[in-house]
């Protein structure tokens, strides 16, 4: 094992979709397999900072878990668990709330967007969110922090929380600065009905997005009315300025493909979109239709799911719960 400890995070607020799946969980995997020390974690208690339906809530996150075994994450290479089992992160969480500046959550543009018009009836959850992010990916002193571009700014809030509580307490190096690991052609997955918009939970049509839990059919029907233009595909990168749908596909399939753009504009420049979608939906469905049937099976499974959580709940507080204590002490804190 090296020196490295890998934190990341899903909320379980819903199926996964290609997004989290390409600019996440795939990352995870590889990470994992990596022979580096991975902790990945069902965010539960970031998921009811906006209001969840407890039986939702319970259901989606033994449906995210099965989605991760599914996509190939082993208890025994990571640990995997759900947040609200492992009290250090809500106690850490209070600690950088008081060494976070209000300006600084002020900038978070996530919180903008997701508090929209009525921010003044936006939970307090909502707009701490990043501070209890940041004492998630600390309270373990990760190093790497695999996520997708929409998460960077959130990442360079913990940067700055870290340095600031170095600084404050006078303890150079006490919590490591994680670096973000945001690589590769699919750190930012678009809608398939809007190329400009990211793919995403939240929006209401279905057909934006791909869902791991889509079968064949379903995945072959969004692909073949996915948005497109009125051009054929270009050869070169430069040309795809300007043409979003276009450049999102290819992207997707180049992931997929494990190939560049370049190479997939070789692949495909000339040919109208329909020989593109045809070929995309025969690589997802190669590679998501066994990931479909295994996260059918484990949901019959679900003991087995919440004997894992449990357990990978006990090694995250075994981690961090020195550290914590260690912080503790750093404050002020009595024993
Ligand atoms: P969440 O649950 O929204 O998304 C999970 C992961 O999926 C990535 N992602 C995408 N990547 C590419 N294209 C997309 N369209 C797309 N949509 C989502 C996200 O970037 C993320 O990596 N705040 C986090 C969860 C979190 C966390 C953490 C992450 C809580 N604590 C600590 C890392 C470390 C979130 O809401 O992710």
């Amino acid at each position: 094992m090296d020196s490295k400890l890998v934190f990341s995070g899903v909320q379980p607020t819903g199926n996964l979709h290609l997004g989290n799946y390409l600019g996440a969980v795939k990352r995870f995997v590889e990470l994992q397999d990596a022979d580096t020390m991975c902790i990945y974690c069902l965010v539960d208690l970031h998921a009811i900072t906006n209001w969840q339906d407890p039986k939702e809530l319970r259901r989606n996150t033994i449906e995210v878990t099965a989605a991760f075994l599914a996509c190939g994450l082993r208890q025994e290479n990571s640990i995997i668990f759900n947040q609200s089992q492992v009290s250090t992160h809500t106690e850490l969480a209070w600690i950088f709330n008081c060494v976070a500046r209000i300006g600084w959550l002020n900038r978070m543009t996530q919180f903008k967007e997701k508090a929209g018009k009525n921010r003044e009836n936006a939970s307090l959850g909502l707009y701490c969110y990043p501070t209890l992010m940041a004492a998630d990916i600390l309270a373990y002193h990760a190093t790497h922090v695999p996520v997708g571009e929409d998460q960077k700014q959130h990442l360079e809030l913990t940067r700055d929380i870290a340095m600031k509580f170095n600084n404050d307490f006078k303890t150079p190096g006490f919590f490591p600065i994680p670096e973000p690991i945001i690589e590769g052609t699919a750190t930012r997955i678009m809608s398939l009905r809007d190329g400009t918009k990211k793919m995403s939970k939240s929006e209401a049509s279905e057909m934006s997005r791909i869902n791991l839990t889509d079968d064949s059919d379903s995945i072959r029907k969004k692909i073949q009315k996915a948005k497109t233009d009125p051009f054929e595909i270009p050869s070169v990168k430069e040309e795809l300025v300007n043409r979003p749908e276009a450049e999102n596909l290819l992207g997707i399939y180049a992931t997929l493909a494990n190939q560049s753009i370049e190479k997939t504009l070789e692949q495909f420049s000339g040919s109208d979109f329909k020989k593109l979608k045809d070929e995309l939906s025969d690589i997802l469905i190669s590679e998501l239709d066994p990931i479909n049937k295994e996260i059918k099976k484990l949901l019959n499974e679900e003991t087995y799911i919440v004997e894992i959580l449990r357990m990978g709940s006990e090694e995250a507080d075994h981690i961090s719960r020195p550290i914590l204590q260690k912080t503790r002490e750093i404050v002020g804190f009595l024993k």
